[in-house]
């Protein structure tokens, strides 16, 4: 994307600018050519449907907002995608808990939801939380509750094959307890069968007028003990935005997250100067240093997690980046929507 840089003095803020951090609010840089502004939206892997339908909301002059929260419906509605909404994998017990923030780059304001049950849309729950009520997180029964009295329907949100991955978990964690698996194999989810998930799907967007937004959804580590929230809905961790320099979101291991406040670290170093990868990478490295313990490591001493970042800054620049790689995410923006490879620290050895 080509850009033409000036700074103006004297001028107003206007939409297609940034504010100098250093300098007084009349000193304006404008980073748009013909102070046309080219929205980008970015997304986990798992949200190449949801940055395509977030840019056609955004590229007819919505915010990003609308944008972001209308493209991960898609993902939460997908009874194929177990790491979110409808079909995510459920906890101990066999329920699905889910976790969900947003946060709007222009009010600075932000909505959350945790370990709710029954709704398959947390992220428009979270926007409720955001603009109906004078909280920015509601939790457990008081969240269904709030849901249901906007007119949300409960369901059920363990789909037959998630209940079948849950009890191939259930029936194999011990061989003391009283439940046994079946002798013959009656069907291969080999991958979600034997690793403990924390799928998630991470979208931010820069809009028409240069404002941002991100949404963070997710039904969290599967199995997890009932009542246990990640990242996801907090704010600074599993997502953070600051409309006059960039979004960020994760997915991974949301107990890291927690610790380091990531999201908002991730959006601090871009204000420091760093690109979006740049800054994700910087953020890797910091979580890595600060996971000490011996049960975040592996017999090599490497982190036997991960975590990775997804990036946007107020120029429309993006980037991704994990622990460990090689990994995809997604974007969408004027060369249309697609995959790309993110950045990495060091090989998934398995
Ligand atoms: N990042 C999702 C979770 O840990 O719940």
């Amino acid at each position: 994307m080509k850009r033409r840089d000036f700074i103006k003095a004297g001028a107003a803020a206007g939409a297609a600018s940034l504010i100098s951090q250093s300098a007084s609010a009349t000193k304006l840089i404008n980073i748009f050519p013909d102070d046309k502004i080219s929205p980008v939206v970015i997304a986990s892997a798992n949200g190449i449907e949801a940055v395509k339908k977030a840019y056609e909301i955004i590229a007819t002059g919505n915010d990003a907002l609308d944008g972001v929260i209308a493209g991960v419906n898609l993902v939460e509605d997908d009874p194929n995608d177990h790491s979110v909404g409808l079909g995510g994998l459920p906890n101990e017990d066999g329920v699905v808990e889910l976790d969900s923030c947003c946060m709007h780059g222009p009010t600075h304001n932000a909505g959350a939801v945790a370990a709710i049950r029954n709704i398959r849309n947390p992220s428009k729950v979270a926007r409720l939380v955001m603009e109906r009520t004078d909280h920015v997180l509601i939790v457990g029964k008081g969240a269904l509750r709030f849901a249901r009295r906007h007119g949300f329907e409960e369901e059920n949100l363990l789909t037959d094959e998630t209940r079948k991955i849950w009890l191939h978990w259930k029936e194999n964690i011990s061989d003391k307890d009283d439940w046994f698996p079946p002798e013959e194999k009656e069907h291969n989810h080999s991958v979600l069968m034997n690793e403990r998930l924390t799928g998630t799907i991470n979208c931010n967007a820069l809009d028409l007028k240069g404002n941002l937004s991100g949404v963070t959804t997710t039904s969290g580590l599967s199995y997890k003990i009932p009542g246990r929230v990640g990242d996801s809905p907090i704010i600074g961790a599993g997502l953070y935005v600051d409309n006059e320099i960039g979004a960020c979101g994760s997915t991974g291991r949301g107990e890291e997250n927690l610790k380091n406040l990531s999201s908002f670290m991730v959006v601090e170093f871009m204000r420091m100067g760093q690109s979006p990868e740049e800054a994700c990478l910087s953020m890797c490295k910091r979580i890595v240093e600060h996971a000490r313990a011996r049960f975040l490591k592996d017999k090599n001493g490497n982190p036997n997690f991960n975590v990775k970042f997804y990036a946007i800054n107020k120029m429309g620049e993006f980037g991704s980046a994990a622990i460990k790689g090689p990994f995809k995410y997604s974007v969408c923006d004027l060369e249309g929507a697609r995959h790309k490879e993110g950045a990495f620290l060091m090989k998934n050895e398995s």
